[in-house]
């Protein structure tokens, strides 16, 4: 579901024309509509409100400031990954015991400002990090709150760089080495075990492996409380599909009910760390065609918009329907929607029917909102593009473009190569 539609052949975010905002702020850029974020975080939200539970949006999947303000006004906690996702988050205004923070390399300076900010948990990932935040926390002279984050050994059926829950992945503790790992915590002063979690992977469009993961951490937290350690905490992750091309991922309210269902009788709080789900449908990448280009085996369609600006096609290979900003009557053709980049590897879609846009045409690579901006680069010095949030009649740039000023800051030239 989202709110990009055409009204009298024009394709609209909301109320506003995207041909409007192409005018105001030129391309490329990145769109986002507030009715479909709030949509999506109301529905998913409610998808579980037969159990105690907390969503903690993904900041890795959108981190611009207002998207984050949004879900946080909205009753969003946030899963963070990193120091700077930390920073971004608290000058949203995020409550610090609405946050969790995963991940498997936490640096020291990135663990002291946690504590300090008062986080709900570190989902702990190694034996050696909970020494560490044990440490740490120590010199603060306070407690840290922590969960175990579980490998649980679950193929979640996925695209190998997003699966995280399987015994070859870096990610989570075994779940027989987590029993020691807890009994160890149990005994550190400056440790308070809260939790249990894990995250199996993203873009899963079936029920059973979370379902799977559910009662693998079911049967640790029972193991867990007959050694008189109780969990407050079941953080599940993210990982939830939605529709880029056929995918049938279940709907939140299914996968609500499937999880509470199975979470019935125990009692703890459910923490869930959506992002693609919430933001990926909610957003598009608008670019304009500059050329298009024959060759002997190929019709190339040329774009302003390339793999710096959305990696995803060229990273996973991954599919992004392509829609015409202005409707028109026109044939298809096999073509391949190309950025300006010094790559071949450089495609938004390769080889697929699309119309055959002409130049100067504008171009929507739909589903765009989740790892979209946020895995965006400055490679070929090209500037990030503006982030732009439509509410009904209106549109507001949330980021700027960035300048080439800002390119080059922070870098200098030492003196011995003073000209
Ligand atoms: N929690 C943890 C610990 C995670 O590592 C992730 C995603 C999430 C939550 C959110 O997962 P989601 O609900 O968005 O599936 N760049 C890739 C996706 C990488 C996902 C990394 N972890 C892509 O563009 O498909």
């Amino acid at each position: 579901m989202h709110h990009f539609h055409y009204i009298n052949g024009e394709l609209h975010c909301e109320q506003v024309p995207v041909r409007r905002i192409a005018g105001a702020v030129g391309t490329p850029f990145y769109l986002y509509s507030h009715a479909t974020l709030a949509h999506h975080f109301r529905t998913f939200d409610a998808a579980f409100a037969g159990y105690p539970h907390l969503i903690c949006f993904a900041v890795k999947s959108n981190s611009n400031l207002a998207i984050l303000r949004l879900m946080i006004s909205l009753g969003a906690g946030v899963d963070i990954v990193s120091g700077g996702e930390l920073f971004r988050s608290l000058q949203a205004g995020v409550d610090p015991m609405k946050v969790v923070y995963s991940g498997v390399g936490k640096s020291k300076d990135e663990i002291r400002r946690a504590i300090k900010a008062g986080i709900l948990m570190f989902n702990i990932e190694s034996s050696q990090e909970l020494g560490e935040i044990s440490r740490l926390a120590g010199r603060l002279r306070t407690k840290a709150r922590i969960a175990l984050r579980i490998n649980p050994d679950i193929d979640p059926q996925t695209h190998p760089y997003i699966s995280t829950g399987l015994k070859k992945n870096k990610f989570g503790i075994d779940i027989e080495q987590a029993l020691k790992d807890y009994r160890r915590a149990r005994e550190l002063p400056h440790i308070e075990v809260v939790g249990v979690a894990c995250h199996i992977g993203s873009q899963i469009t079936e029920l059973g492996p979370f379902l799977e993961a559910v009662q693998r951490l079911k049967e640790l937290i029972r193991k867990l409380e007959l050694e008189g350690i109780r969990i407050r905490y079941l953080d599940l992750g993210g990982g939830l599909g939605i529709t880029y091309d056929q995918e049938t991922p279940p709907h939140p309210r299914d996968y609500g009910a499937a999880l509470v269902k199975e979470l019935q009788g125990l009692d703890c709080t459910l923490i869930l760390e959506p992002g693609r789900v919430l933001v990926g449908n909610a957003g598009i990448l608008v670019t304009r065609v500059n050329y298009t280009k024959d060759t002997e085996a190929k019709h190339f369609i040329i774009v302003d918009a390339g793999m710096n600006d959305l990696a995803r096609p060229s990273l996973y290979g991954s599919y992004h329907a392509v829609w015409p900003v202005v409707e028109k009557d026109r044939p298809e053709v096999t073509a391949s929607l190309v950025g300006p980049i010094c790559e071949s590897g450089d495609f938004l879609a390769k080889d697929r029917p699309m119309p055959a846009f002409a130049p100067g045409e504008l171009v929507a690579v739909m589903s765009a909102g989740a790892y979209g901006f946020s895995m965006s680069s400055n490679y070929n010095s090209r500037p990030r593009v503006p982030e732009i949030l439509v509410k009904d009649r209106a549109f507001y740039v949330i980021r700027k473009r960035e300048t080439y000023r800002q390119l080059i800051r922070g870098e200098s030239i030492p003196d011995f190569l003073e000209r």
